[in-house]
């Protein structure tokens, strides 16, 4: 068993961020950081279009980006939430950039401001069409320079631990004390008692398969919170990133960002028509929820497979120096963007819900904090505004820190029971798990995707049982390995947004149930 005080679970811009602030301000104290991948594998990592922060004092305003993030979020945002982490974004920005992240500057020396869909004015801090890369650098760097945080990769945190595993069945509360992971080289299970935990484990777009989140998204983090009994909220609200390269072959998506249209770039359908003028008046630059819908029907009302993003009216090097990385994954696709469209197609990108925070970033359960993509914050409602994500990981973690300066967090004395693994065997059939996770996947595909119908979801419980009770059956019977646990876990996060999503009576921002009144 290894004890510390700060148990951080994930390495993107969320646990990170946390883990330096806590680090600098507490040296004496030890911060231990676990994560599946390698340390920098993350959707930070992806994150292409930029931080949405309010700087330029004369054309934008702090009311001007509330009033677009509540529109974005269709009536179900928290508005203090929203308040409180729009004024937060320019000092948290300015705190990054200390630790050493760089953004791209325009030719009178200002950060140079990009715009999205959404974005009523231009506010979008990026490095070139590699932001998260910058920002997962920048703070693996100030990671590494400080001493009492312990990173900890391929080690996958598999359960929370709560009074349920000291076998207390009196208490009224709920506290955590660590948790059980798996170091994934030794396939050796041990615990981690901590003083305070923070669920920083990012989203789930591969509950979808086809999307633009790397491996790493199976909603971990969300499923143990679940298990352990936490509050999770909105989770019906998945977000569908409109332009994700079309492949047939790949599940994971290259995202072709939203800056792109930002820029000046055009939908259309094959025929070469501008479909989104026929639906809203902001046309390519609508919230993404409202661009992604009307891909959708287009893509039924047509019977195409993708629809296409034309750059070929832009200028050409201009597009080079902002999008470099995009401008080369089309080349190696054989997409020359000077005379090609690109074919995209919409794929999960974002989960707007999560478990529930307050401020504080404390969860339901005492100890337990959440932060970033993982935690449901209040910030965007039923659709979250473009570039707001990396923005609110950053406000959260500084207020978690703010929280464990005001509220020290007294030591825990319990005695915690090890992982029991007796009576497992080593799985024979692997493809049993591969297989569940197929059709897993593609039930959520076809089932809970874009449009979704009362009919559709109640047939998606009764298949998601089918395959729950495998996987359960499975989980008690073999050793513990990473692909069972994630694959359990993704059944654990399917069942929360199938549920919410038939919970919910009316369609609100990314959420569309054809049974439903609008
Ligand atoms: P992540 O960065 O996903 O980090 C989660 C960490 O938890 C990872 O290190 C993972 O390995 C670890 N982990 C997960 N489960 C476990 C486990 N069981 N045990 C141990 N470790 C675990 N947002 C913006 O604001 N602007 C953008 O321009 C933008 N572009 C995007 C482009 C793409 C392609 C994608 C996919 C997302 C984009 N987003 C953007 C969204 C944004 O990047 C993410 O929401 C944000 O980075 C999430 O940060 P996080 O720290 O919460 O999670
Ligand atoms: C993008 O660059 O289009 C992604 C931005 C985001 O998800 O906020």
């Amino acid at each position: 068993m290894i004890t510390t005080n700060y148990l951080v679970i994930g390495s993107g811009v969320a646990g990170l961020t946390f883990a330096v602030k806590i680090a600098e301000k507490f040296p004496n104290k030890n911060i231990i950081i676990v994560t599946k991948g390698d340390e920098d594998e993350s959707n930070t990592k992806y994150a292409q279009g930029g931080v949405a922060v309010v700087l330029d004092a004369e054309e934008d305003s702090f009311q001007k980006h509330i009033q677009d993030t509540l529109i974005a979020g269709d009536g179900l945002c928290d508005q203090s939430v929203v308040e409180m982490v729009v004024k937060e974004g320019p000092k948290r920005l300015k705190e990054l950039m200390l630790w050493g992240a760089n953004f791209d500057i325009d030719t009178k020396g200002n950060l140079d401001l990009g715009k999205e869909g959404g974005h009523s004015e231009y506010r979008v801090v990026h490095h070139k069409d590699i932001t998260g890369f910058e920002v997962e650098r920048a703070l693996l760097e100030r990671v590494h320079q400080l001493t009492n945080i312990k990173i900890l990769s391929h080690h996958f945190a598999i359960d929370l631990i709560t009074e349920h595993h000291l076998k207390i069945t009196d208490s009224n509360s709920l506290t955590c004390y660590g948790a059980y992971v798996l170091d994934q080289k030794t396939g050796h299970i041990f615990t981690i008692k901590s003083d305070s935990v923070l669920l920083a484990s990012g989203g789930i777009g591969r509950v979808y398969g086809h999307t633009t989140n790397p491996v790493i998204a199976t909603g971990d983090g969300i499923a143990m919170a679940y298990r352990a009994k936490a509050n999770i909220k909105d989770m019906e609200f998945i977000q569908f990133h409109p332009t994700a390269l079309y492949n047939a072959e790949e599940s994971t998506s290259f995202l072709i960002s939203e800056a792109v249209r930002g820029f000046g770039a055009y939908l259309r359908n094959k025929e070469g028509y501008r479909f989104m003028l026929d639906f809203d008046e902001r046309a390519e630059l609508a919230s993404r929820d409202i661009v992604s819908q009307c891909i959708d029907s287009e893509l039924k009302r047509t019977g195409d497979t993708h629809v296409f993003l034309d750059c070929t009216h832009l200028d050409i090097e201009m597009f080079k120096s902002h999008f470099p990385n995009i401008y080369e994954k089309c080349l190696s696709q054989h997409i020359n963007i000077e005379i090609d469209w690109i074919p995209v197609v919409p794929a999960s990108h974002y989960l707007c819900g999560g478990i529930v925070v307050d401020k504080a970033g404390k969860t339901s359960i005492n100890n337990l904090f959440s932060c970033g993509e993982c935690s449901r914050t209040g910030l965007h409602g039923a659709n979250r505004l473009a570039s707001n994500s990396l923005l609110e990981a950053l406000v959260y973690a500084h207020n978690i820190f703010k929280y464990h300066i005001n509220n020290p967090i007294k030591k825990n004395k319990l005695k915690i029971p090890e992982w029991n693994d007796e009576g497992t065997t080593i799985p024979k059939e692997h493809v049993l798990i591969q297989h569940n996770l197929k059709q897993l996947q593609a039930l959520m595909r076809n089932y809970v995707g874009i449009v979704r119908s009362n009919h559709r979801l109640t047939k998606a419980i009764t298949h998601l049982d089918l395959i729950y009770k495998e996987v359960e059956e499975l989980y008690k019977n073999v050793k513990i390995n990473t692909t069972l646990c994630e694959l359990r876990n993704m059944v654990n996060v399917a069942h929360l947004i199938i549920n919410q999503s038939l919970e919910r009576k009316e369609n609100k921002g990314g959420y569309y149930n054809s049974d439903n009144k609008k």
